[in-house]
């Protein structure tokens, strides 16, 4: 009853297109992540500025297709998702607006940001292999994945899964196309099984021995590792891990990350929160959430499976350039059956 009668009272006053839109106070999320602690990370957003977070989660696709149907009326202010290359083809799509903040410029660094949508934390594509059965010395790069001596041991998810294509796409700009084609080749040669499941089921299938060898993204691992679950550790005590690439270009890293919106309805708020996601309280929250590392380097986290990771040479290619090379990575992978 109270409700019909605010109403009626902002139609009267001409203020009709409040509900989602053009709130000074109010910002509209979509969002495809989904970590128990992006909540604390939103409340204390919600703290500071007094902005309140509408949010929509749902998976990738889900938040894009509706931002497409939505249009010029999508109440969406910013999208939030990991992955370079589903962030970079969420721009293809036209639907970010460019952001240009001194805040994030200084933040983030270059090669971490492109104009239209910012990285806030790291992950790393690491190998990880069966201490009784793989040596470390055979596993230190990504191309000794595909050499012979490890037939029939590899493992990993899904070639078409964008971390896969990721990897790719880094392997291109790096390699070549037709060295990465080779690479995909005998790659897909070495399996141990068709691949399956997600990457902590690779984890688990090399600490079984039912694989030798897999790739995972770092937060995996240091979520088993950070585990109390006996399961858990029983998993990590079988396994060793390896930063390919050390020598050479460095480890491939991936990131989440986040833009405003073309239409965004509160665009003030969303450059906000874009330059919170990158303050020092923010940062701590967003990437140790989920394991992962901050883009910021003067933040640092305490995480006992980080600390223990250690530190590595990550590659230093532009996020934004890893989207370049996406699509010919997964046509490469179709040819060589990496599926
Ligand atoms: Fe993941």
């Amino acid at each position: 009853m109270k409700k019909t009668l605010l109403a009626s009272v902002l139609i009267g006053l001409g203020l009709t297109a409040v509900h989602a839109h053009a709130a000074d106070n109010e910002l509209n999320l979509y969002s495809a992540r989904h970590y128990q602690t992006d909540e604390a990370l939103y409340q204390d957003f919600t703290k500071q500025t007094g902005i309140k977070i509408n949010r929509i989660e749902a998976k990738e696709d889900e938040l894009l297709e509706r931002i497409r149907n939505e249009g010029a009326n999508s109440p969406a202010d910013v999208f939030i998702t990991v992955d370079a290359s589903r962030l970079a083809k969420a721009d293809e799509l036209g639907i970010f607006a460019p952001v240009k903040s001194k805040v994030l410029e200084e933040r983030i660094p270059a090669h971490l940001r492109t104009d239209n949508w910012f990285s806030y934390s790291t992950r790393a594509r690491l190998i990880v292999y069966n201490k009784e059965t793989v040596k470390p010395e055979q596993v230190q790069t990504y191309a000794s994945l595909a050499s012979p001596e490890l037939k029939g041991k590899v493992c990993t998810r899904s070639g078409s899964h964008p971390y896969n294509i990721s990897l790719g796409a880094a392997l291109i700009n790096h390699e070549g196309a037709e060295k990465t084609e080779k690479w995909a080749r005998d790659l897909v040669a070495n399996f141990a099984r068709t691949p399956k499941g997600g990457d902590t089921d690779q984890i688990k299938a090399v600490a079984a021995g039912e694989c030798g060898v897999a790739i995972a993204n770092s937060y995996y691992l240091a979520r088993l590792m950070n585990s109390t679950k006996e399961e858990d550790k029983a998993v990590v005590a079988k396994v060793g891990a390896v930063w390919p690439n050390q020598k050479t270009w460095g480890t491939h890293i991936n990131i989440s990350g986040a833009g405003m919106l073309k239409h965004a309805p509160n665009k003030a708020a969303a450059v906000k929160f874009l330059e919170y996601l990158a303050s020092d309280s923010a940062q701590k929250y967003f990437a140790d959430g989920n394991n992962e590392w901050p883009v910021v380097k003067t933040v640092k986290v305490t995480n006992p499976a980080l600390d223990a990771l250690g530190d590595f040479k990550a590659d230093a290619l532009p996020v934004g350039d890893l989207a370049k090379t996406a699509a010919e990575a997964q046509r490469i992978y179709d040819r060589a059956g990496f599926r």
